[in-house]
């Protein structure tokens, strides 16, 4: 892979486990990445195989077993709860995909809750730029159930970016959306790297989603399979199927050895 920009986090030997003893649930085994600033990076694999939580882990949302995240130069595995509160609420914006949005406060509300929360005053240039480029300037007065889902999830991606965190993470962002309406996010997404010099990293199981992105990482069983630079649809689909397929067969193939020591054996017995 090609390192031309500054690391914006890495992940070192993360592990993560849910549980302990017999019922213990291996989610992170250990996985070591690096992201890049200014980069739109995509998380593909199976379901259950950990993209949540190595998301949630590295957004400071939930702790890690073992190992280490850096961000800014600083290892965020020693922060305490307040530390790891103040970096959220600056570096971090996380989009999810159920939106998230507080229905009793209209669109504008809802997107400069991160800065009313913080008792900070949005800048008003900013404000406008994420209005306008996400086409939401007509739909400031509204509440989330006046709104479509493309036009929450857009709501969802102002807040996330009102306090121009140093990374966005988004977890399936257009699970629930449409095709137009995930092609308007997407596209959103990916103008906000290119343009904006945005850092970031998305979960998605649509291939053409994350034909968006400038990275794919496959991830399996708490392990990172493949890593790609500039994912198409096929590509990724084909490397989907491929893994799906080793997955489900999962007895190793014999090797060489084997098939002679079996050849060899007396048969008929
Ligand atoms: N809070 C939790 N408690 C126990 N197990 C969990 C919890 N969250 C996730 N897991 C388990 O960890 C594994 C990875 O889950 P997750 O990161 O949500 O996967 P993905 O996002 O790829 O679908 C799964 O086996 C899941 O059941
Ligand atoms: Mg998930």
């Amino acid at each position: 892979m090609m390192m031309a920009n500054p690391v914006a986090i890495d992940a070192i030997d993360l592990v993560k486990d849910y549980g302990s003893g017999e019922n213990v649930v291996h989610a992170l085994r250990g996985v070591n990445v690096s992201f890049e600033q200014g980069r739109f990076t995509a998380i593909m694999g199976p379901s259950g195989s950990g993209k949540s939580t190595l998301m949630h882990t590295l957004a400071g949302l939930d702790s890690a077993t073992s190992g280490r995240i850096i961000f800014g130069g600083a290892d965020i595995t020693t922060l305490n709860d307040n530390q790891l509160t103040m970096l959220r609420r600056h570096e971090i914006g996380f989009i999810f995909q159920s939106f998230n949005l507080l229905p009793m406060f209209t669109a504008e509300q809802n997107i400069i809750m991160p800065l009313t929360l913080a008792g900070s005053k949005p800048d008003r240039r900013w404000f406008d730029l994420l209005v306008d480029t996400l086409g939401l300037r007509q739909r400031l007065g509204h509440r989330p159930n006046e709104l479509s889902g493309g036009q929450q999830q857009r709501v969802a991606i102002a807040r996330a970016l009102i306090s121009k965190p140093a990374v966005v993470f988004a977890d399936e962002p257009t699970g629930n959306l449409d095709s137009v309406s995930s092609a308007e996010v997407l596209s959103f997404l990916r103008k906000s790297v290119q343009e904006l010099g945005q850092t970031i990293i998305m979960v998605t199981h649509d291939a053409v989603a994350a034909s968006y992105a400038d990275r794919a990482i496959v991830f399996a069983d708490g392990r990172i399979v493949a890593d790609e630079d500039h994912p198409g649809a096929q590509t990724m689909s084909s490397l989907l199927m491929d893994e799906r397929e080793r997955a489900t067969h999962q007895v190793p193939a014999p090797t060489m050895e084997q098939l002679m020591a079996e050849k060899d054996a007396p048969c008929g017995q």
